[in-house]
């Protein structure tokens, strides 16, 4: 996929505009290392370090690297600046749960200001829609979405939610409730 806009949203009681656009660059990945390292919001999250340990996903720009590499569909939110203020991601990881097969999973990350003002779900449809057009989804055989969220995280099982995801398990991995898309609700 190239690096386009794909909408420009706003938060519920702001007239900033920001950009949805597909693809990272590589200045962008700079700077989700440095958010992701001081952003402590992002803590529960495997970006700056794994459960045991390890560095996490955007702890560097090898470990950045060696998850990109993995096969992984990214989505950026842009401020008026030019910052990066969020990233989602799909990345193909089927995993068989309640008895079906889900092919792919679903990141979503709003950093600073941009979080908290009501821009999860607008993006997170945005890229939603884009992502479930494409060849790369489409010609997947397996279309169902899932993904593993904190029981505690209200914003992001909201967000989920208000785009069709449902919980299907209870939490049972690092404290990670689990939730699916079925490919017929999309
Ligand atoms: C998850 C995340 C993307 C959500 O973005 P956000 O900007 O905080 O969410 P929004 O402000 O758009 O709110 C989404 C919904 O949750 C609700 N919400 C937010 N915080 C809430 C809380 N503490 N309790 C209850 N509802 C809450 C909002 O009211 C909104 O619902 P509404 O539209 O019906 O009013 C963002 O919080 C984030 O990046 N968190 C850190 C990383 C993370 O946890 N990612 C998900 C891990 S899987």
């Amino acid at each position: 996929m190239s690096n386009n806009i794909l909408g420009t949203i706003q938060g519920k009681s702001s007239s900033t505009p920001y950009n949805i656009v597909s693809g990272i660059n590589d200045n962008q990945v700079v700077e989700l290392i440095q958010l992701t390292q001081s952003d402590t919001a992002l803590a529960s999250t495997s970006d700056w370090r794994k459960p045991d340990g390890a560095p996490g996903r955007f702890s560097s720009l090898d470990s950045y690297q060696d998850w990109f590499h993995e096969g992984k569909f990214n989505y950026t939110l842009i401020d008026p600046s030019h910052n990066l203020v969020g990233i989602s991601w799909f990345s193909y990881d089927p995993q068989t749960t309640s008895g079906a097969t889900y092919g792919f999973t679903f990141g979503l990350r709003l950093y600073g200001s941009a979080r908290g003002i009501g821009l999860a779900k607008p993006f997170s449809r945005t890229v939603s829609n884009h992502f479930f057009a494409s060849s790369d989804y489409l010609d997947s055989p397996h279309r169902g979405i899932w993904l593993r969220t904190g029981s505690d995280n209200l914003a992001a099982i909201k967000t989920y939610e208000s785009l069709g995801y449902r919980k299907v398990k209870d939490a049972e991995i690092e404290g990670k409730i689990t939730m699916v898309l079925q490919y017929q609700s999309l």
